[in-house]
């Protein structure tokens, strides 16, 4: 394919020696895209791009990520500056608004999430439905799915008001819903949302408080809990967030689509990979193990991966993981953990790792979830809670991404096509003329 940057045009060739003019659209940063739309239309022919390494599938105003460079920004802003200097809501202000609000439309933000942390009493029986033993996912998504049978108030998505009900209800009350989903899981009693915490703050208090006690809560705690939520908050087209845009392209309502997110950020590759960081790390068991399962990592015939390395997008370094890593050591040195077994172990790894030929030369450095799962099991979360948390902080990037596409002009139904290499058509046989 070569490029008329004149015309600002791309020209395709066919094999059968057709030639095709397809535009070619530029955003404000980021690489060029050859408009493909016309394409099945005037030549008949698919694009194919199974694992979309090459396919933009919308356009988006929210965030912005250069992997090469090693860059995110969320509405122009670095991920970096916005860790360091904001607390979680304003970074969800901001990417669902679109501008960092000001002290003013910061407390009236906050004060109305904090009014919609509670849930619809009836709820807390459905949890009652679930096994003990369940996955705090499972119990997630499938409570996430059921608030559009109880809040059926903010479900037309044609209405911009109750998409914003829609919004803040599902930013307020995931906390909730996911230290519900603990504490049954646990067997003590629900703890109650309280609305003179900020949102970390409520969280750790939901998830730690018992009613017999005061439960005191660490600034270093609340601090790292809110860098943990924003650098988690969105990430572009990702999986899970385009299994958002997918369903709600229909028409579903915005707490189906959120539960499909769920589902899909359970997978070890996706966020299930912080808590998978912390197996592998129990199965490596020592440091003197660390060598050989680097060796199994390095091996094509292995499926053995060293979890919580590597990303598709940034081949150079995970911005978010040097905020985390930092946090990381923060939260350790905070609770005298440094040198307890596991985070030694981690440690090792994560040096023999970045000096290792095979990582070096496939750009396999650690991800934001190798330090998050760290990070989250010296505070006490149980490994399957991390995914609960990061789904918690994505969120707001769902219901942001889902708003940006719900108000979209050319939004239409999401629908690829594929490359059928399947039975071509053939006589039917009747049952009794077969074998
Ligand atoms: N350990 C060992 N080898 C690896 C790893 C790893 N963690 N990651 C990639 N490779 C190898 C892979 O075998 C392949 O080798 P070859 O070229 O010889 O076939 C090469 O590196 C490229 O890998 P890929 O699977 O084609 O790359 P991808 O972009 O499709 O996958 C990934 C990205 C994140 C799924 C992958 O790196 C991985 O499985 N990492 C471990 C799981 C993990 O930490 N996931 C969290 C991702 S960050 C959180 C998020 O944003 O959701």
């Amino acid at each position: 394919m070569a490029m008329d940057a004149e015309r600002q045009m791309a020209q395709l060739t066919l094999s059968d020696g057709r030639s095709l003019q397809l535009p070619e659209l530029s955003g404000t940063i980021g690489p060029d895209v050859v408009d493909v739309r016309s394409l099945y239309g005037s030549a008949g022919v698919f694009t194919y791009d199974p694992g979309y390494t090459s396919t933009g599938s919308c356009e988006s105003k929210i965030t912005f990520i250069d992997g090469e460079a090693g860059i995110l920004l969320h509405r122009g802003y670095r991920i970096e500056d916005l860790a360091q200097h904001c607390d979680f809501l304003e970074v969800a202000y901001l990417l669902l608004r679109g501008e960092l609000p000001d002290p003013a439309s910061n407390e009236d933000f906050a004060y109305t999430i904090s009014r919609h942390t509670m849930l619809h009493e009836q709820l807390t029986y459905l949890f009652r439905g679930f096994r003990r033993d369940a996955h705090a996912m499972a119990i997630l998504c499938g409570v996430v799915g059921a608030l559009s049978a109880f809040y059926h108030d903010s479900t037309d998505i044609t209405d911009p008001h109750q998409r914003m009900v829609a919004s803040h209800r599902l930013i307020a009350k995931i906390p909730t819903i996911a230290t519900m989903a603990y504490k049954y899981s646990i067997g003590q009693p629900f703890i109650y949302p309280r609305n003179d915490l900020d949102y970390a703050e409520n969280f750790l208090h939901m998830m730690f408080a018992v009613p017999a006690e005061e439960y005191v809560i660490s600034d270093v705690l609340a601090r790292a809990m809110h860098r943990i939520l924003i650098l988690h908050a969105d990430h572009e087209q990702n999986a899970s967030t385009s299994t958002v845009r997918l369903a709600g392209s229909s028409g579903a309502n915005p707490f189906a689509c959120v539960a499909a997110g769920i589902a899909s950020l359970w997978g070890p590759a996706h966020g299930g990979a912080n808590e998978a960081v912390i197996s592998m790390l129990q199965e490596i068991g020592d440091v003197s193990r660390v060598k050989s399962f680097i060796d199994r990592a390095r091996d094509p015939a292995d499926p053995f991966r060293l979890m919580g390395f590597g990303h598709r997008v940034y081949k150079n370094y995970d911005p978010r993981a040097r905020v985390m890593q930092s946090t990381a050591h923060e939260v350790l040195g905070a609770l005298g953990k440094e040198n307890e077994p596991m985070f030694r172990l981690a440690r090792e790894l994560e040096r023999i790792a970045l000096e290792d030929d095979y990582f070096v030369e496939k750009k396999l450095y650690p991800n934001v979830d190798f330090y998050s799962g760290i990070t989250l099991q010296a505070i006490g979360f149980p490994p399957s809670l991390f995914t609960v948390l990061f789904a918690v902080a994505r969120t707001v990037g769902w219901v942001a991404q889902w708003n940006e596409m719900i108000e979209d002009p050319a939004q239409r139904i999401g629908r690829p096509r594929q490359l059928y290499t399947g039975v071509p058509e053939r006589p039917f046989v009747p049952i009794e003329d077969r074998g």
